[in-house]
């Protein structure tokens, strides 16, 4: 079986980490070797770079250009390291997040250049797209509040204002209309189960050889 690269995107609270939980002992109970990483922070040179980019806003802020440079560094080791050699060995990996958010936060959500995201993506992902992105769509307000509840403190992004949030909900539902064959919209509103049955049949829809 040929090894698939499957991103789950959205904003803060939409449910990702858990979908991917389910969705990987779903997999592996159909006999699939699966893999579960993220961006950023799938490599050991990714967590420090994740460290730098989520810490609490310091004195000197990072500025805009800086941020992106360093999703995309996280992102070419990401893929030369973990992605490329286990889509090789025929793996199911399950990545939260990857080029569409920078598409979504840092174009839409910072304002940079779209057309120098799309470049970026490309020089770091060597031209690797996923094979289908379920897009968990939730309110802002009700994704923040989760995060909120979970009493966890905000991090550096998640800190930012309401209205940036909206941006970045804005940029997924741009994306999602753009790209209809490898973006797919799944609502994140239900209960875990729920979304969680949705995502299995998308899977089973897109991904034909599946047992
Ligand atoms: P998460 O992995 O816990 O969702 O947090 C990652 C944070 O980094 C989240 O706020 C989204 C943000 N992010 C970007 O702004 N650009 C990117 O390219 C990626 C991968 C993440």
């Amino acid at each position: 079986m040929d090894g698939k690269l499957i991103v789950f995107e959205g904003v803060e609270g939409c449910g990702k980490t858990s979908q991917i939980q389910l969705c990987r002992e779903w997999l592996q109970s159909l006999g699939i070797s699966v893999i579960v990483t993220r961006e950023p922070g799938g490599t050991e040179l990714g967590l420090h770079l994740r460290r730098l980019l989520l810490e609490k806003a310091e004195k000197q802020p990072i500025a805009e250009l800086t941020e992106l440079l360093l999703y995309a560094a996280d992102r070419a080791q990401h893929v030369e390291q973990e992605l490329k050699p286990n889509l090789a060995a025929g793996k199911y990996i399950l990545c939260d997040r990857y080029t569409d958010s920078t598409t979504a936060y840092q174009g839409y959500g910072r304002g940079l250049n779209i057309s120098l995201i799309n470049q970026l993506n490309y020089i770091a992902t060597s031209g690797l797209e996923s094979d289908l992105t379920i897009w968990l769509d939730v309110d802002v307000e009700v994704g923040l509040a989760r995060k909120q509840g979970n009493g966890d403190s905000l991090d550096r992004i998640e800190q930012e204002a309401i209205a940036f949030h909206k941006k970045v909900q804005q940029g997924y539902a741009e994306l999602a209309a753009t790209h209809p064959a490898r973006i797919i919209r799944v609502d994140g509103n239900s209960s875990k189960e729920a979304v969680q049955q949705v995502i299995q049949k998308v899977l089973r829809l897109h991904l034909q050889e599946l047992p």
